[in-house]
This record gives C-alpha cells, sequence and structure tokens, in this order.
C-alpha cells in the first residue's frame, strides 16, 4: 500500500479508465475541465463511503458477492476515508468525481474485491443517494442553528416583555407595541422557516440506491436493507424517478430562501434601528466595524451581509430550477450542476443563522428612546377611538371621525395626544370625560392589547412560556 496515493493508476484516458473499454483516445483536457466535478462533490465522500458499505453488505447479505469480498471492502472503504481525512488523497479532475475517486483508491487497496462493489450499481443512484445524505445531515445541521436562533430570540422577547416601542405600518407610527412582541413574530417566522425544513427532511428521505442507472437491475438486491442502513424511510419506487428526481435540492432551496427572506427583514431592522436616526439599538463590538476614515462610526456589518446573503440562497435556488426545466428523463449530466447551488446556500443560510443569533444575544435595546419614539405620531389615536366606542357608544366610523379631527387640533398645537387639554377635546365631542388620558399613555395601550395574538405584555410572557416549552 502506497502512503501518497498514486495519480495516474485507473484514470481515464489511458485504457484502464471506469468507462476506457470502448474508448480509443482520452478525453481532451477541455472535455476534462468541463466534466470534472471534483472540486466541489469532495464534500460528499462521507455519505459515498456510507453508501458504499451499505451497498456491498447487502451484495453480501444476497449471496452476490463473498463475506470476504465484502469484508475487503469494508476495511478499504476505511482507509480510503482516514486517507481523505489525513488530506492525503491526490484529487485529480481525470477521475471527475468522488464516486470514482473513492473506487478506484479502493481498487488500488484491495484490488478484484473492491472491483465488485459497483455490481449493480451506477453512479446515477449512487451520487442520487449520496446528495440526499449529505442534504438530510445538512438539514438537521441547520435545524440546531435554528433552535439556538430561536431560544436566543425567545430570552430577548422574555427581557423586554413590556419594552415599549413603536410599531409601524407604512414605516410610519402606527401603535406602540412592544420589543418582546416584536421579536416574537420573528419567532413565529423561523419556526415555521425550521418547520418547512422538517417537512423537505420527510420528502428528501428516500433510498435511490438500486435504482441502477435508470432501469433496475437483474441482481436480486434488497433494497429494504440498504435503505435501513442509510436511515432512509423506503426505497424509492420509481427507478427512472430515483435517478432523475431532483425535487428534495429544489425543495431545499426554496425553503432555504424563504429562511433567507425572512432573517433579511430582521437584519434590516436591527440596521434601521441602529441609526442615529432611530437610536433603538446599539451594536455590540463583536458584529460591528468601524471605518477607516470617520472615527465615530459603528457600522451594522453583519446585519447587512445577513440581509444581503439572500441574494445568493435566493440564486442559488433559481440557478438549479433554469438547471432541471426541462431535462427529460432519466440521468443527464446538466444534474452535475445540483450541489454547488446547494453547497452555497447551506454554507450561507448556516453563517446567517449563526450571525443572526450572535447579534440577538448581544442585543443592547435603548429603551427610552424606544418608549420616546412610541409616543411619537400620535400612536394612541387608536385608543382614543376605541375609548368613544366603548364607552360612548359612539358608532367606530364616527368615533374615527372625532378622533381625526381630536388629532388635527393636537397636530395645530404641537402636543402628544396625552398633553392636549381637555377642553379642546371636549369643543370636539363634549361627552368626553378626563378619564380618556387612562387610555392616552403608551403603556395603557399596550396593556390593554390583550386579544389572542396582541401586543400586551401579558400575551408575550405567555408566548415565550409556550416558546421554552417547544424549544426543549
Ligand atoms: N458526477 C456525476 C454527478 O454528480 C455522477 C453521475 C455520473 N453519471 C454518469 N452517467 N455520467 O452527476
Amino acid at each position: 500500500m502506497t502512503d501518497q496515493i498514486s495519480e495516474k493508476k485507473h484514470t481515464s484516458g489511458d485504457g484502464q479508465s471506469m468507462w476506457g473499454g470502448r474508448f480509443g483516445a482520452g478525453p481532451s483536457a477541455i472535455m476534462q475541465e468541463i466534466n470534472a466535478s471534483i472540486d466541489f462533490d469532495k464534500r460528499l465522500y462521507r455519505e459515498d463511503i456510507a453508501g458504499s458499505k451499505a451497498h456491498s453488505n447487502m451484495l453480501a447479505a444476497k449471496g452476490i458477492i463473498t463475506g470476504e469480498d465484502r469484508d475487503a471492502i469494508h476495511s478499504g472503504l476505511d482507509q480510503v476515508q482516514a486517507e481523505i481525512e489525513a488530506g492525503k488523497m491526490v484529487f485529480d479532475p481525470a477521475l471527475e468525481d468522488i464516486d470514482m475517486h473513492v473506487e478506484s483508491r479502493l481498487r488500488e487497496l484491495v484490488g478484484d474485491a473492491g472491483a465488485r462493489l459497483h455490481t449493480g450499481r451506477s453512479r446515477n443512484d449512487q451520487v442520487a443517494t449520496d446528495f440526499r445524505l449529505w442534504c438530510r445531515s445538512a438539514v438537521d445541521q441547520l435545524d440546531t442553528a435554528y433552535a439556538g436562533l430561536l431560544s436566543a430570540i425567545t430570552e430577548q422577547a422574555d427581557k423586554h416583555a413590556a419594552s415599549v416601542m413603536p410599531g409601524f405600518t407604512h414605516l410610519q407610527t402606527a401603535q406602540p407595541v412592544t420589543l418582546g412582541h416584536h421579536l416574537m413574530a420573528y419567532y413565529e417566522m423561523f419556526n415555521r422557516d425550521r418547520s418547512r425544513l422538517a417537512d423537505c427532511r420527510k420528502r428528501l428521505n428516500e433510498n435511490p440506491l438500486g435504482a441502477a442507472a435508470l432501469a433496475g437491475t437483474s441482481f436480486p438486491l434488497d433494497r429494504e436493507q440498504t435503505s435501513a442502513e442509510l436511515g432512509f424511510d423506503k426505497p424509492m419506487a420509481n427507478s427512472l424517478d430515483a435517478v432523475s428526481a431532483r425535487d428534495f435540492a429544489m425543495e431545499l432551496l426554496s425553503a432555504m430562501t424563504i429562511g433567507a427572506v425572512h432573517l433579511s427583514r430582521l437584519a434590516d431592522e436591527i440596521v434601521l434601528w441602529a441609526t442615529s436616526a432611530f437610536k433603538f439599538l446599539e451594536l455590540s463590538d463583536s458584529f460591528s466595524t468601524g471605518s477607516s476614515i470617520m472615527p465615530q462610526k459603528r457600522n451594522p456589518d453583519a446585519a447587512e451581509l445577513v440581509r444581503a446573503k439572500v441574494g445568493r440562497i435566493m440564486g442559488a435556488q433559481n440557478g438549479l430550477m433554469i438547471v432541471m426545466k426541462g431535462l427529460p428523463l432519466a440521468y443527464s449530466k446538466d444534474m452535475q450542476e445540483d450541489k454547488e447551488p446547494v453547497f452555497k446556500a447551506v454554507d450561507d443560510l448556516a453563517l446567517c443563522l449563526a450571525a443572526m443569533t450572535g447579534m440577538i444575544e448581544d442585543l443592547k435595546p435603548n429603551t427610552a428612546a424606544m418608549r420616546e419614539a412610541a409616543g411619537q405620531g400620535f400612536s394612541t389615536a387608536t385608543d382614543l377611538a376605541d375609548w368613544l366606542v366603548r364607552v360612548l357608544n359612539l358608532p367606530f366610523r364616527d368615533a374615527h371621525h372625532v378622533t381625526g379631527t381630536v388629532v388635527k387640533e393636537a397636530e395645530t398645537r404641537g402636543v402628544d395626544l396625552c398633553d392636549l387639554p381637555l377642553e379642546a377635546m371636549q369643543a370636539i365631542e363634549p361627552r368626553i370625560t378626563a378619564d380618556i388620558f387612562d387610555v392616552l399613555t403608551v403603556d395603557a395601550s399596550v396593556n390593554s392589547r390583550t386579544s389572542f395574538g396582541g401586543t400586551a405584555p401579558a400575551n408575550v410572557k405567555q408566548a415565550v412560556a409556550t416558546a421554552r416549552k417547544a424549544l426543549k
């Protein structure tokens, strides 16, 4: 056994290649370059080796290869894995992809036994299996990252269940809300993103292995056995579909795209809130940078980049959709272009989740500035109108009109609603009493929003308790 893997044995173009039997000459350099996927699909080595172990276990169980061959294959695969992990594998574009690198090295190590591994298998079902396994563990990693983000959000929401801030529509001050409620809105969104990934995992967890090139095989394979060993729910029912389907990857990218869109919305609010115009929060040193020329600057780079990454993730999703559109059954080489977009999008989303979790954990809200802003813009006007309905029994539309007139008066005098003298309000609606002032403060406003799902601090506390239970 050589320490350094030889570069040339079993390579294509010398009649020794995996498929060299009917070829006279080797591929041109450009053919090799456009054909090779090893640069990126080497990330599948663990999945490829696991798939080969399951396949050879099954071949031996069915008497298609001997137990000795199976054992030789397994110890060879262990060594190949160890070599890859030690950085000793020489990746050679002539060997195209990870499947051929692993098999080629296996044949060098264990000879004929290694050459029997590919019985009843094709790279088409092999790569589909590898990629599904990879996507499944990517979903599991993202799930863990989401759990971290959701609990960071929940803890901040708990701290700020009663911290009043302006709620906006059209980015105009609308009604007071609490920061806790605002954060828990993202909890709900991100939780749905997480469950979209879980749904995707259910559909992707089916086993293509045993579909062979496209039509199945004449060998008496036991596809239930390989499914069980690889943790798949069941073998895919149709061999053509098994090697052609990439909707699992498109679905994963779509779910990640929605997740990235949601992250970009929170990221944008962090950028906005950190401006000197808003001053709702201070950025922590860990997630901001300074300026090389303006000493006073603190820039929300991490938030800006989370806001931006959605472009790449959505681009990846779009890219794969276009690759797949119009492809006939079964496998086409086009489909080799499925992996890079998924790898990149998973890396990007994982990084965004980590950065967002850090930013939320470090969040330092300026509760005084938020409270002050919450009272501006006549944000309790709806509370005034509701009071007119509740206490004076005005129809809501009439109450809306009266309130509009009161707001106009306050605006003319340059005061907030709660600072408008009672007489000024009574000049518009004589039945208004001093009780009105009880509903015009921002605290009274948020405390009164106790309808299910409303912003009242008691509701936020309830939502936090529910979330904590769910996250356990
Ligand atoms: N590297 C290929 C891919 O990722 C493996 C499958 C190749 N199959 C074939 N028939 N050439 O799609």
